[in-house]
């Protein structure tokens, strides 16, 4: 076996696990309630609430070196628990963000998404780690209590193991007493700045999808509210008192600042590769050699009276609609683009010249996918009707990868 071969394999058992596990939870949750069905939608909620709850946060935070510790320690007696509130769903949000942003890679790598037209989207999603990544330690340096000195030297020290920069980072903290009021407004800068650019990175993400899934569904969002408030209430964010004594263990976020421990306990060299590695990897996915794509629908243009109901319903923008070059009087003809079709045969599902209920000899749809042409699915439905002993059979069309429906039919 190739190496290419052995890389299909693995994907494909992670796939059927995958997919495994989406059913799994949708028979525990239903699939309306299914995180793992609306992990980008889910990414943005986080960050909506990030943006907002960060604003708040900014109002009260003082931004010199002296007063930042005091005013986010302050944080923790406000009345009512508001602020405990206000900086739990700060935090606790950073952490879903995270833990979404792993499972969403996974997800569009075992689904093959780094390739084709969502290339771009696989692309366009590699800079959103990189600032989410630098934005949530950032956030803990605003701190400036024990963990975010901790956090901004170690930082610092990664930096400086990279020779190229030629910028000693970690002399400004080795003498935490000499940070200036200016590196301050830096570390504000980055932390907000870098958010602002998460937020425009993901409207360029989203950018080539006809209708993007961008919000969860509402009892997702509830659930989610829900969780970050217990979560804000039940284990509340409190700042370490950075005269603490060095024996006492430093609470780390381990979601977020995994990298400082490792880059302590082995080497600030492995740990660059580590990070660096995993970068090349994800922006050079989609240039390995891939299997061949897919046949791309086809327009039959006798069969399609120009409706517009693919154009509407495709969600690559990959169909336009052209005058027809056989009909006169404004008629108009589906065009595919290859370079954007995915062959999802959504199209087809939309034609209404494609419905299984016409009683031509052969079904000729307005635009068809060759690997499974309607026709085709009629001959099969109408096998599987015949087989069946059932008195009322019940059809239900469905996607292979969509949520399995439980059917009681009498
Ligand atoms: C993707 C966006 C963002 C991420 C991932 C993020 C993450 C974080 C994290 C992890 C902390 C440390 C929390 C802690 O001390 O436990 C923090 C603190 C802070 N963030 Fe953000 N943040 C984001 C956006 C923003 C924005 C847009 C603002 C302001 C407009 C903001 C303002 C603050 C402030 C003032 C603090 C210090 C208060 C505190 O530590 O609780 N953040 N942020
Ligand atoms: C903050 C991080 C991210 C957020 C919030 C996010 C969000 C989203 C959303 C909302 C969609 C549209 C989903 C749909 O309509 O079904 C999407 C699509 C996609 N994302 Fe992300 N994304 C993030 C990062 C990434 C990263 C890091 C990658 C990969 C390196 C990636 C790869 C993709 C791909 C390939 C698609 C297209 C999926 C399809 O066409 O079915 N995303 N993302
Ligand atoms: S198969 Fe149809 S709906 Fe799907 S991407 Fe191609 S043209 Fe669009
Ligand atoms: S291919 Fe079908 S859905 Fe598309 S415009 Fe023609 S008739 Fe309408």
């Amino acid at each position: 076996m190739s190496a290419g071969q052995h890389a299909f394999a693995i994907r494909q058992q992670g796939l059927s696990a995958w997919r495994a596990l989406e059913r799994g939870f949708d028979a525990a949750f239903g699939a309306g309630l299914n995180p793992l069905r609306q992990l980008g939608a889910i990414g943005f909620l986080a960050t909506w609430l990030l943006l907002a709850s960060g604003v708040l946060l900014y109002i009260a935070y003082d931004t010199s070196v002296e007063g930042a510790y005091q005013s986010v320690a302050a944080l923790d007696h406000w009345p009512l628990a508001s602020g405990r509130v206000l900086r739990g769903v700060h935090r606790y949000a950073t952490d879903v963000l995270v833990v979404v942003i792993v499972l969403h890679i996974v997800r569009e790598w075992l689904h093959a998404h780094e390739r084709g037209v969502r290339r771009f989207h696989w692309l366009t999603g590699v800079p959103l780690v990189v600032f989410a990544a630098i934005s949530a330690v950032g956030g803990f340096w605003l701190a400036w209590d024990r963990l975010g000195r901790y956090s901004a030297l170690a930082s610092a020290e990664w930096l400086d193991a990279l020779p190229l920069l030629g910028v000693p980072f970690a002399r400004n903290f080795l003498v935490l007493d000499a940070v200036s009021d200016r590196l301050f407004s830096l570390f504000i800068f980055i932390h907000i700045g870098v958010s602002l650019l998460l937020l425009f990175g993901l409207w360029f993400h989203i950018q080539r999808l006809t209708r993007a899934a961008v919000w969860p569904s509402r009892a997702l969002v509830l659930g989610l509210s829900v969780l970050l408030l217990v979560l804000a209430l039940a284990l509340p964010v409190r700042s370490q008192a950075p005269t603490a004594s060095l024996a006492e263990p430093l609470a780390l976020d381990w979601f977020v600042l995994w990298l400082h421990p490792l880059a302590e306990t082995s080497t600030r060299g492995l740990a660059w590769a580590l990070v660096a590695g995993s970068l090349a990897l994800l922006l050079l996915a989609p240039f390995l050699p891939q299997p061949p794509r897919p046949a791309v629908a086809v327009v039959d243009a006798d069969n399609c009276s120009g409706c517009e109901r693919c154009f509407a319903d495709c969600p690559y923008a990959a169909i336009t609609m052209v005058p027809h070059p056989g009909l006169r009087g404004g008629h108009r003809l589906a065009q595919v683009d290859p370079d954007l079709c995915v062959a999802c045969g959504i199209c087809a599902g939309a034609c209404p010249s494609s419905t299984p209920f016409r009683g031509s000899e052969r079904l000729v749809s307005g635009i068809d996918v060759p690997q499974l042409p309607v026709d085709a699915l009629r001959s099969r439905l109408r096998q599987y009707v015949a087989a069946t002993n059932a008195t009322h059979p019940l059809v239900v069309f469905t996607c292979d990868h969509g949520a399995s429906a439980s059917i009681a039919a009498d």
